[in-house]
């Protein structure tokens, strides 16, 4: 009976020697082994544990991964279970992290948590990450995230903060490691350095939530995309209070970054409504924020409309508030009168009309967009005469643009002496100033003076030749005065035409 039961045990020993022997060798153990592994364990040795299994979402509470704190350490860089379904790892470079998840991580492990991990590359293709619940890698240095996570894994928590991430390293352009995270609710990539935002991972139409603060130059427009153009309530942003964004912040004449926080651009809703305002109705105008600037101590988010191509005859009307851009090209747009008569143009800085059918710029005179505009372009239109005036004190700077390509205006003597030194003054102003030409498609800057000049000469032209000949004739008759007067005095008789003429009272005098 005893020597059965030995034997028995002895037999039973001996095969799950032999057995993992047969499936466990000892280095570069695979990851599925580890399955089988926990499959022959399971078969072969019913567990003793009695402790419960915990519930499936204990450590996802709160929106929060299993996280264990520093002082619960296993000692010098290895890993330890935490309960039968968790693994707490710290301390580990790239060759012990292998090894020690190998030698912990079951068939039933759901949580896993390594701090601290040192190591070039993070492979998440592994097996043994598929069936995680739960995956935290905190507060290490990992050189880069390769591999895409397996289909339908069932991680639904992934930390990966504090690990002195780039976005190269988190998103390489091809593999997309987050693709296939069907489940995933919460994504903590905090206090990194990503420099984009993994928009693939909001893309899907379900609810998680991210945590991006800490990461100094995301841009803002992903968060903005990410936040408007879906159904926003599809994202949460944990930590939004501190989360913040990369702002390109472009000034008249050079860009900065400003870091802002993310609730500065919560404004698309809004933006969408009141580009629905645009009048006339239905032209359907798209309206986008194009930047936003520091007005005082106030960000304002800076609108660029297009309403460019919709048949209109005349400006839209009730613009959206603070319009910076409006383009409406390809109209048939006959006047500018709007700008000058609607107030929601007032912050209007660059206008783009081009492709229209306006005649003149005089409906601009005095209006703050003249005092204010960055890039007026009045390209293909029909301006007959271009009223300098209008914009003359706007080009002491070089920062404004002015673009009247494909104009063909009336071409006089005038505007060879008036509008070609002004084209050639301002050029860096007017960068397409060479193609304004003339109803006979000459260029305004080659109008040459005798060409165009050809008006009749006046009679002051020959005023010197009018002063010559009377000089001329008065030395003459002085001269022959004189020598009638000679003849008169030595022969006595006064020579022709003198003595023809009839006598005069004065001469009774001279007698
Ligand atoms: C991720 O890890 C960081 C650093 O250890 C921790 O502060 C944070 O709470 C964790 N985030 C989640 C969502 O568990
Ligand atoms: C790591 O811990 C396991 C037990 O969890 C132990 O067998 C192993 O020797 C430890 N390794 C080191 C390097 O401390
Ligand atoms: C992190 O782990 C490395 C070894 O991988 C160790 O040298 C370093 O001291 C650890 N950092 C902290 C803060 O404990
Ligand atoms: C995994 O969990 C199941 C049920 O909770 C248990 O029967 C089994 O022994 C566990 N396996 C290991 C390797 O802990
Ligand atoms: C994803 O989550 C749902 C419910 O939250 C669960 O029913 C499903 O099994 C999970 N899928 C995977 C692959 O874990
Ligand atoms: C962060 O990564 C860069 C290389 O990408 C490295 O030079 C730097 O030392 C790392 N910083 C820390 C705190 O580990
Ligand atoms: C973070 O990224 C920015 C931009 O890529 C870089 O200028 C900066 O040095 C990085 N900071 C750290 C600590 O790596
Ligand atoms: C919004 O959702 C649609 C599908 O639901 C997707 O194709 C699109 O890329 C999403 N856009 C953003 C910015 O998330
Ligand atoms: C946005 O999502 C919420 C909840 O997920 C839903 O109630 C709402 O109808 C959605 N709105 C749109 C416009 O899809
Ligand atoms: C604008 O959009 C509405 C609805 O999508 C459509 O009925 C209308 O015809 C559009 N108008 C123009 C000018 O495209
Ligand atoms: C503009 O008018 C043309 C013809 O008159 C028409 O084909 C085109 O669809 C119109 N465009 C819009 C945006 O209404
Ligand atoms: C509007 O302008 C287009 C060119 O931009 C032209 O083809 C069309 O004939 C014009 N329509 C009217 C009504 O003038």
């Amino acid at each position: 009976m005893f020597n059965g039961r030995f034997s028995l045990f002895n037999v039973s020993l001996w095969v799950l020697s032999v057995y993992l022997l047969a499936h466990v060798p000892l280095s570069e153990m695979r990851v599925d082994d580890f399955e089988q592994q926990a499959l022959a364990q399971n078969r072969e040795q019913p567990p003793v544990s009695t402790e419960k299994p915990e519930p499936i979402n204990q450590h996802l509470n709160m929106g929060k991964c299993f996280h264990m704190p520093r002082s619960k350490c296993p000692a010098e860089g290895n890993c330890t279970k935490v309960g039968s379904m968790s693994v707490f790892c710290c301390d580990l470079d790239s060759a012990r992290l292998k090894e020690a998840l190998a030698s912990t991580i079951t068939q039933n492990t759901t949580y896993l948590h390594v701090l601290n991990a040192s190591i070039d590359e993070l492979d998440v293709s592994q097996a043994m990450f598929r069936r995680l619940a739960s995956m935290a890698f905190t507060d290490g240095n990992i050189d880069k995230i390769v591999g895409q996570f397996p289909k339908y894994s069932s991680v639904a928590c992934l930390n990966i903060s504090n690990n002195n991430l780039t976005s190269e390293k988190l998103q390489p352009s091809k593999q997309r490691p987050f693709a296939y995270l069907f489940n995933l609710s919460v994504l903590d990539a905090s206090a990194n350095n990503l420099t984009e935002f993994p928009l693939s991972l909001v893309h899907s139409n379900r609810k998680i939530s991210v945590d991006f603060s800490g990461n100094r130059y995301l841009p803002c427009k992903n968060f903005q995309k990410a936040m408007e153009t879906n159904n926003s309530s599809l994202v949460t942003f944990l930590n939004y209070q501190h989360t913040y964004c990369a702002l390109d912040i472009s000034f008249n004449w050079f860009s900065d970054v400003r870091i802002v926080q993310i609730d500065h651009l919560r404004i698309q809703k809004e933006l969408s409504a009141s580009c629905r305002n645009i009048r006339p109705a239905n032209i359907n105008c798209t309206c986008v924020p194009e930047r936003l600037e520091f007005l005082g101590n106030e960000i304002t988010n800076l609108v660029a409309v297009d309403c460019s191509q919709r048949n209109l005859t005349s400006l839209p009307t009730v613009l959206p508030p603070n319009t910076l851009k409006l383009n409406v090209s390809c109209n048939n747009i006959t006047s500018l009168q709007t700008v000058a008569d609607d107030p929601t143009y007032e912050h209007l800085r660059q206008l783009i009309v081009d492709h229209n059918d306006i005649p003149n710029i005089l409906e601009l005179e005095g209006t703050k967009f003249i005092d204010n505009f960055m890039l007026f372009s009045i390209a293909y239109n029909k301006l007959k005469t271009i009223h300098t005036y209008v914009l003359s004190n706007r080009f002491v700077t070089t920062g404004p643009a002015f673009s009247i390509a494909g104009n063909f205006i009336h071409c006089d003597c005038n505007t060879e002496k008036m509008l070609k030194p002004w084209l050639l003054e301002n050029f860096k102003n007017i960068p397409d100033y060479k193609m304004l030409e003339c109803d006979d498609n000459v260029p305004v800057v080659d109008l040459v003076e005798s060409q165009v000049c050809h008006t009749p000469r006046d009679w002051t032209d020959y005023i010197y030749y009018i002063i010559g000949l009377e000089v001329l004739i008065l030395v003459l008759l002085i001269s022959k005065v004189s020598y009638d007067y000679w003849v008169f005095k030595t022969a006595g008789y006064l020579p022709w035409p003198a003595n023809k003429m009839p006598r005069l009272p004065c001469d009774w005098l001279c007698e």
